[in-house]
């Protein structure tokens, strides 16, 4: 049956690209994971490398946490994290104890509950703004004109900072991409079915932006484009993935990380 719930759901949103840690490697898309986790990585560091300021970070649709030893090993101070799922939530904030008993010394981290497009209202009593704001796999579900969340997170973000978003880019000539585990379908001009597992046996759709638009939005507040490649073209180039062989992915998820892309774009200072 096809998942059609509403964006506004929590529900809508889990489930999709995780599963518990002990299903990972009979996971027939363990790879891409692998790469997209790795690949995600490498766009935070790169838009902390030129970021300016003391590194606090805001990250939109946090979900459950994923990013948060990626921060911890890139030296961030501060991080928020906003995510309408308060179940998502309260997991990202198991996972940060478990940092902080880990390790002693690690950033200071805060949560709020809401929607990203109504993030200035959220955090309106926030002393300072951030360095970096990123997000990852999640622009997409904005439900409001793109432009007009973008032009509300400038506020959020110091001057010199730097916005790193990834997102997944289905060009307009496919209608259709398939793989042994998963099939992509477009439908209609903004919308994606997507089916993934064995015989599709999970099924939703997804919408799509334009990334086009996100340039062209971004460029008009001066922001200036730093970096913007997919997550294949990073896994091919030696070294930038650690831990990722290239020529072990099979053609099928070789395609599917065509569509995954990452963009650094950096805040006049
Ligand atoms: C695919 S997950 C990505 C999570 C995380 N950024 C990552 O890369 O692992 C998308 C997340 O966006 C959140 N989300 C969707 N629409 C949202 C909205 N309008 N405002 C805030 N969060 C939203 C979902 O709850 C979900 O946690």
């Amino acid at each position: 049956m096809t998942s059609t719930e509403g964006r506004d759901d929590p529900r809508f949103y889990r489930g999709r690209l995780r599963e518990p840690r002990s299903q990972r490697v009979s996971d027939p898309l363990y790879q891409v994971r692998l790469v997209s986790n790795r690949a995600k990585n490498y766009w935070l560091r790169t838009g902390l490398e030129h970021a300016s300021g003391c590194l606090r970070v805001l990250d939109l649709g946090c979900g459950r946490g994923g990013d948060l030893f990626k921060y911890h090993h890139a030296g961030i101070a501060h991080y928020h994290g906003l995510d309408l799922d308060g179940e998502a939530l309260h997991e990202a904030q198991s996972r940060y104890r478990q940092l902080r008993a880990r390790y002693r010394r690690t950033f200071s981290a805060r949560w709020t509950q809401g929607r990203m497009e109504d993030a200035v209202f959220l955090l309106r009593n926030e002393p300072h703004r951030f360095d970096l704001l990123s997000c990852q796999l999640a622009l997409h579900y904005v439900s409001e004109s793109l432009r007009h969340v973008l032009l509300s997170w400038d506020q959020l973000l110091a001057p010199g900072g730097a916005l790193v978003v990834s997102l997944l880019r289905f060009p307009h000539d496919l209608d259709e991409l398939c793989g042994p585990h998963f099939r992509l379908q477009r439908q209609g001009e903004d919308r994606l079915l997507c089916r993934l597992g064995p015989a599709g046996s999970r099924e939703w759709q997804e919408p799509l932006i334009s990334v086009h638009e996100l340039r062209r939005a971004l460029e008009g507040l001066g922001y200036r484009p730093l970096q913007s490649r997919s997550f294949l073209s990073l896994a091919e180039q030696e070294g930038l993935l650690p831990g990722v062989a290239s020529h072990q992915l099979s053609a099928a998820d070789r395609s599917l990380l065509r569509l995954y892309e990452g963009h650094v774009f950096l805040k006049s200072g």
